[in-house]
């Protein structure tokens, strides 16, 4: 069984799939780790470190060459996977739903290629899968990294400070989705001194906000309310709830310093949060934070991959916002795919072998077709 762990090929992709931690985990388990030169260069992973771990050193053709299982942050160009075995696996984020070649028509091609792609963004939510989660372990560290992304941009101090020369009052943060990355943006924000509040449609989460320690401003006695969806994700809500939630916010948004918004509806593009009226109720020097920026943004005007001036709002679009924290990032992610490969394996026959729960869940292709429910429907 072996198993390759690729270089990041993406622009600005600087995350990687195993870390000297988890390679020398999977040789225990009796795997032969073969990683691509450079591959963690970028987190601050040396080659030599790999291999002090076990893993041999090569350049992209001697590292696939033979693998059984091809490890990788983002899904790799099914073009640049000759030489691996005939079916075998590619695990890695694929952005099943993303247009264009790095997202469907990516999967497409593991599928023409005879390779059995295996997504981790559509792991389930139950309990035993908790450890492979890598849209929780990346969220976490991208909700952290946005309030630190504010304060950059920001041309005040977060906390309150009584100083000689007079009081520095404390900045107003306000999270809008209040997930695993907005609940890690609420924590950090609190600790920074910020005066934190936060809204979801999901009702469950009052009691979270609350007990961070931010205020929850919530819509209230309209019909939807109950904004939970399947699998403890959100669904989209109706007309009547978007209009009262657009009027609630308007009025508090317009006091706000900070704004984060992380707001997403799997599957879907995410849900439009802020106007541009909005961002023009705002005090000039405002900083507006999108970490929804890539699937559609939940603000008006957010541009992936910059950050833009509107109304005298700033507006951070930072793309892969994990990935600006390469190698905590790297060392979470790492261990999703380990937690998920050596809990299926299985000893007598060296490899893993998936249930139908997970496998089902997560297999998008096999036998030169692509196989998953969800895109199919
Ligand atoms: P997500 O990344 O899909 O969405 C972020 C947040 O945006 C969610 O809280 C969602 O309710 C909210 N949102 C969507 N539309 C909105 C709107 N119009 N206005 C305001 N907010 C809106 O969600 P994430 O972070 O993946 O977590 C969703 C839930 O799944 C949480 O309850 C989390 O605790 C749970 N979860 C369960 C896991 C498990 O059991 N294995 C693992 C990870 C999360």
């Amino acid at each position: 069984m072996k198993i390759a762990v690729v270089r990041e090929q993406a622009a600005g992709e600087r995350r990687v799939a195993a870390t000297p931690e988890t390679v020398k985990k999977f040789i225990a388990l009796g795997a032969a780790l073969a990683v691509e030169a450079g591959a963690g260069a970028a987190a601050s992973f040396a080659d030599a470190d790999y291999a002090a771990a076990g893993a041999t050193i090569g350049d992209r053709a001697a590292t696939l060459a033979g693998a059984d299982i091809v490890l990788g942050v983002q899904g790799p160009d099914p073009a640049s996977l000759a030489g691996v075995a005939p079916g075998a696996w590619v695990v890695a984020g694929l952005n099943p739903f993303g247009a264009g070649e790095h997202g469907r028509a990516r999967v497409d091609g593991y599928a023409a290629a005879g390779l059995e792609a295996l997504a981790m963004e559509f792991m389930p939510r139950i309990t035993r899968a908790q450890s492979m989660d890598i849209l929780s372990s990346q969220s976490n560290l991208a909700g952290y990294k946005s309030v630190l992304d504010a304060a950059a941009e920001y041309g005040r101090a977060f906390p309150m400070m009584m100083t000689a020369a007079g009081t520095v009052s404390a900045a107003r943060v306000f999270v809008m989705g209040v997930g695993v990355a907005g609940l890690q943006a609420i924590a950090t924000a609190r600790r920074l001194g910020a005066q934190v509040s936060a809204t979801d449609v999901r009702s469950a989460t009052k009691e979270q906000i609350q007990s961070l320690g931010a205020k929850p401003i919530f819509v209230e006695n309209v019909a939807g309310i109950e904004g939970e969806g399947s699998g403890g994700y959100a669904g989209e809500m109706s007309p009547e709830y978007q209009a009262a939630q657009a009027e609630l916010v308007s009025a508090h948004i317009a006091k706000q310093d900070i704004v984060i918004t992380t707001a997403l509806i799997p599957g879907r593009p995410a849900p439009r949060l802020v106007s541009d009226a909005q961002l023009a109720s705002m005090r000039p020097g405002s900083v507006v934070v999108d970490l929804a920026v890539e699937q559609g943004g939940n603000v008006e005007g957010a541009v992936a991959g910059e950050v833009v001036e509107r109304h005298g709002v700033k507006i951070v679009g930072h793309c892969n916002v994990a990935g600006r924290l390469p190698a905590d990032a790297s060392a979470l992610f790492s261990r999703n795919l380990y937690n998920f490969l050596s809990t299926f394996w299985d000893k007598e026959q060296g490899r893993p072998v998936l249930d139908a729960e997970i496998g089902d869940a997560i297999r998008l292709t096999r036998d030169g077709k692509v196989v998953n429910a969800r895109l199919l429907s």
